[in-house]
């Protein structure tokens, strides 16, 4: 027998229809969710109809999707005996439709709502607006994926004058009931009425500053209660009509908003923020009120199943006795902590953990858990995946790993890139970076091309970066327009580097990832002047040599003074037990980028296997080789040359046996000389400015004449060869294998030291198989060539040393045009490694150091481009031409090893591609190794089943 509803006169008309819809479609059970016309769609889930709502979707991913998070979760607690209140769920079906529909009910959803209701009197046994025995409902949003506080609710909501008076007789406490009706009036005049909160805040002010207290908690049952009217009258005010009595109508608009806060500005922000798609629609939670503000044992919170900052096995959060729940989130008193609870409650404690047990257990992750406890009893009205640290998610995961609540291959999967790329640098302490930006320190951003916090003084030159910090021992950040080779000492001096030109793969960028500096380049906004040593940002502050400067490398900004930082630990043994599991998940070998031997061993301690690039031409920058190397260039005859190449031989031979050392019998690939030779000299500029200076000294008398024109006599030589190499295009010129055909007797003496270096090694009993790559080859030819004269070279060293050490050569696909005919290159060629940089410089014809800050980043904004080539791979051009030059080379040489050593070797998505296309190895400046280990056994991991 239906009841009859009160008090809302002409509601009963509509009740009849309504429960034979929900009656029919209860028995469709196993149909979809669009069901026969005669029926109409389901709309409404009680929560005791999880199965069947699991069924109707198909799947937990479809349910989640149908009923929203939020309601998915608490029909699944329902589903588990946990205590929830009971309630059903308006399906984002609903809503969608709704609108869609210019913001109307679809036909037949109000129906259905009201026979759920009284289902849920049924269950309760109290009856929606009845002062006898009233039941009070929440209306709450919960879409798919979880958007935290971004949408509306609605508490208490059945609530009305003469409710009010019932259940003062009802439960003797007028202080709680009129705690509850002013709440439901402030939140439903400003989610449902579009009231603002202002008028409401100052009433409630008012009243507390007259009682001289704090809390709105603390205030007497009559101050509620006249509030409550006090805030009558504001709606009343504020919209022309009274406050709503009757509790159909409240739940009725209650539903609309919550409905329409899924457009809400917040809402839609956030989504952006998060990636979230803007048509998925949130569902409507009508759970029974339960309340955490019936008294002293009572009480609300929030926790989290384990400590989400640490990822330690203890529940953390926060609870408030005599409170209803936006209370403790909404930071207006003053909450106790969660371990507090076994002191006051302890039963109810026991309760809750053992409720945080099963819930991790059934969903095999940490939980977010929102409770009530009303007179010592405790009720869940939430729980979802908890958002976590980078710290904690390793934690967590191997944690969870161990307890065996998930596998191995789980745990590693559930750990991102970024987690692990936490734990190499140093890091902005979160509350201090915003408070940094409240206060207007965040003076500029660009490129994050190389991760951590770095604060230090400014300066901006090398030389007096390398000053300021041996000699001086103080913390530097350098600031430069650009860098160049011979900046690498001051930036290697300095905790971070800064540049306002440059991409992501400029030579700052570059040099900056491959030794862990954390780096911002491109911050075009910021005018340095070297000379004046000073900048100035976009809005004109001036900030001199000396004033302190926080980066975030990660992010890209820059902040004016210092920002405290956080140190994570790489030997985290967390971290290290969750990479030896991914490193038996992956098939890709990682190896390294490295030019010197302190990287080689710093690459090895994180998991490296090998090095894939030594770049030998770094090694020619250090200041006491460059002159030599810049004679070399400048020799006039091939015996002058001879003679500056026999000065550079045993530093290069000293620099592979490091390598090899450090190395110890793993693969070491090393790259013969590429840059253009002009990278080895001044610059032009500078030089003429340099001789024009000299020739005005000179006609002044300042000065020595006879040093100064000496001075001008070199300078002037130098001038004349920097003319004689200048390129319009020096990427495309006399680079790679180019200038080793060239100048033979430069690669020459490169070979010759790097077999000396391995017999020298051999003879120790360091087992080694040196790897010779060569750079740049475009023709077949060019190896054949280039080849002849390395493996002359090569064998004479054997002879001379009497040990016999093996060597491959190898070469870099960085031109298209290798990469298509990479059969006959392979003929050469018993490695491979792509050189992604220039491939997909060559390939899309953009110059990187360019484009980045120029019209590459309108292209990406435009999204003409989806994504930046130089940062992941562009898998539809450049990552084609890397298919055909492994199949063309395998054809000719089965077992050729194949690599990848660009700045790509490092992207987790790159590193997927390069897994897919059959690569052996991807090699990666030293901090990117642990990143790409875990992304490697992702990518072979990809695909394995999922399960919630
Ligand atoms: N039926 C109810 N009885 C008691 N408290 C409730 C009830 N429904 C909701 N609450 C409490 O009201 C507060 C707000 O609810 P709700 O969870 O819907 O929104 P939120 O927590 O602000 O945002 P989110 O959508 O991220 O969960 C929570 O603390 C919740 O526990
Ligand atoms: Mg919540």
């Amino acid at each position: 027998m239906p009841r009859t509803r009160r008090p809302v006169p002409g509601k009963a008309k509509s009740k009849l229809p309504a429960r034979a819809a929900v009656k029919g479609a209860t028995r469709v059970s196993a149909k979809p969710a669009r069901q026969t016309a005669k029926a109409g769609p389901k709309y409404v889930y009680a929560y005791s109809e999880i199965a069947l709502a699991e069924r109707v979707a198909g799947s937990w991913d479809g349910v989640r999707a149908l009923l929203g998070g939020k309601g998915a979760n608490l029909g699944e607690m329902t589903k588990l005996k946990l205590p929830v209140p009971p309630g059903f769920v308006v399906t984002t079906e609903a809503c969608k439709a709704f609108l869609a529909g210019g913001e109307k009910f679809p036909k037949g959803m109000w129906e259905q709502v009201l026979s759920a209701v009284s289902a849920l009197e049924k269950a309760t046994g109290k009856r929606f607006g009845d002062p006898d025995n009233p039941l009070l409902v929440s209306c709450r949003s919960g879409a798919k994926f979880s958007m935290p506080g971004m949408m509306d609710t609605v508490l208490n909501i059945g609530l009305n004058d003469e409710v009010a008076a019932g259940l003062v007789k009802l439960t003797g406490d007028a202080r709680f009931v009129y705690d509850a009706y002013r709440r439901l009036i402030q939140m439903y005049a400003t989610v449902v009425l579009d009231v603002p909160g202002k008028p409401f805040e100052a009433l409630l002010e008012e009243h507390r500053s007259r009682r001289g207290v704090w809390n709105d908690a603390d205030l007497p049952d009559e101050d509620l209660k006249s509030i409550t009217e006090g805030f009558k009258k504001i709606v009343q005010e504020q919209t022309g009509r009274p406050f709503p009595m009757d509790a159909i109508e409240q739940l009725r608009l209650a539903t609309m908003a919550v409905f329409r806060s899924w457009n809400g500005k917040r809402a839609f922000d956030y989504r952006k923020a998060a990636g979230i798609p803007h048509d998925l629609g949130t569902a409507v939670n009508v759970v029974a009120m339960v309340f955490g503000n019936l008294g002293a044992d009572s009480g609300t919170g929030v926790a989290t199943t384990r400590n989400v900052t640490t990822g330690e096995n203890a529940l953390e959060g926060d609870f408030l006795m005599n409170a209803q729940g936006e209370d403790v989130v909404a930071g207006t008193r003053k909450t106790l902590p969660i371990s507090e609870l076994e002191r006051l409650m302890p039963r109810v404690d026991r309760e809750l953990k053992r409720i945080a047990r099963i819930l991790e257990k059934h969903y095999r992750e940490v939980q977010d858990i929102e409770f009530t406890i009303e007179r010592g009893k405790l009720w869940m009205l939430q729980t979802r995946d908890a958002k976590r640290t980078a710290q904690a998610a390793i934690r967590l995961a191997v944690d969870l790993a161990k307890e065996k609540l998930i596998t191995r291959e789980e745990a590693v999967r559930r750990v991102k890139p970024d987690h692990v790329d936490y734990f190499l640098h140093p890091q902005l302490e979160p509350a201090a970076r915003d408070a940094a930006k409240g206060q207007g320190a965040l003076i500029a951003s660009g490129l994050n091309v190389s991760p951590g916090a770095a604060i230090g003084q400014i300066v901006f030159e090398a030389d007096t970066a390398e000053h300021w910090a041996q000699r001086l021992e103080k913390k530097v950040i350098l600031v430069r327009p650009e860098t160049r080779p011979d900046d690498v000492h001051g930036m290697l001096a300095a905790q971070g580097v800064v540049t306002s030109r440059g991409g992501r793969t400029s030579h700052a960028a570059l040099v900056a990832r491959q030794f862990g500096i954390p780096t911002v380049v491109g911050v075009t906004t910021l005018e340095i002047d070297v000379e004046r040593r000073q900048m100035r940002t976009a809005n004109g502050q001036v900030l001199k040599e000396g004033d302190w400067l926080t980066i975030d490398g990660g992010t890209g900004e820059v902040f004016a003074g210092e920002v405290e930082t956080v140190v994570p630990d790489v030997t985290d043994p967390y971290l290290v037990e969750l990479l030896s599991w991914a490193d038996r998940f992956r098939r890709l070998g990682v190896w390294t980028n490295a030019d010197y031997p302190r990287d080689a061993a710093r690459a090895r301690k994180f998991g490296a296997e090998g090095i894939g690039l030594c770049r030998t031409e770094h090694m020619f920058f250090e200041s006491e080789r460059l002159p030599v190397v810049q004679s070399m260039i400048l020799a006039r005859n091939a015996e002058e040359r001879a003679r500056h190449l026999a000065k550079l031989l045993p530093m290069q031979r000293s620099d592979f046996t490091g390598l090899f050392e450090a190395m110890n019998g793993l693969p070491v690939t090393i790259r013969l000389i590429d840059p253009p030779l002009h990278e080895f000299l001044p610059s032009h500029d500078a030089l003429l400015r340099d001789i024009t200076e000299l020739e005005t000294r000179l006609k002044l008398n300042d000065g020595d004449a006879d040093a100064l024109e000496k001075e001008l006599e070199t300078k002037r030589r130098l001038l004349e060869s920097v003319e004689a190499l200048r390129e319009q295009n020096p990427m495309l010129g006399l680079r790679g294998v180019r200038l080793g055909i060239h100048m033979p007797e430069l690669v020459r003496m490169q070979m010759r030291a790097i077999m000396e270096a391995a017999c020298a090694c051999a003879k120790k009993g360091v087992k080694l198989k040196p790897k010779i790559m060569i750079p740049l080859a475009a023709t077949a030819k060019e190896l054949e060539i280039q080849r002849a004269v390395l493996e002359e070279e090569a064998q004479k060293v054997i002879r001379e040393q009497g040990v016999k050490v093996p060597y491959q050569f190898g070469t870099m696909i960085e031109v298209p045009r290798a990469a298509l005919i990479a059969n006959e290159i392979a003929e050469y060629a018993e490695f491979f490694s792509f050189g992604t940089n220039d491939l997909t410089q060559t390939t899309f014809g953009i110059s990187r150091d360019d484009a980045e800050t120029g019209f590459l980043s309108e292209y990406l904004q435009k999204a003409i481009l989806e994504r930046n080539p130089f940062a992941t791979i562009d898998q539809d051009g450049v990552g084609q031409l890397m298919e055909i030059g492994v199949k063309l080379g395998r054809q000719r040489r089965r077992n050729l090893e194949i690599g990848i050593c660009g700045e790509h070797g490092g992207d987790p998505a790159s590193i997927a591609f390069c897994h897919r296309i059959g690569l052996d190895y991807v090699s990666c400046s030293p901090f990117r190794v642990p990143v790409a280990r875990l992304a490697a056994a992702h990518a072979a991991l990809e695909g394995a089943a999922d399960t919630r």
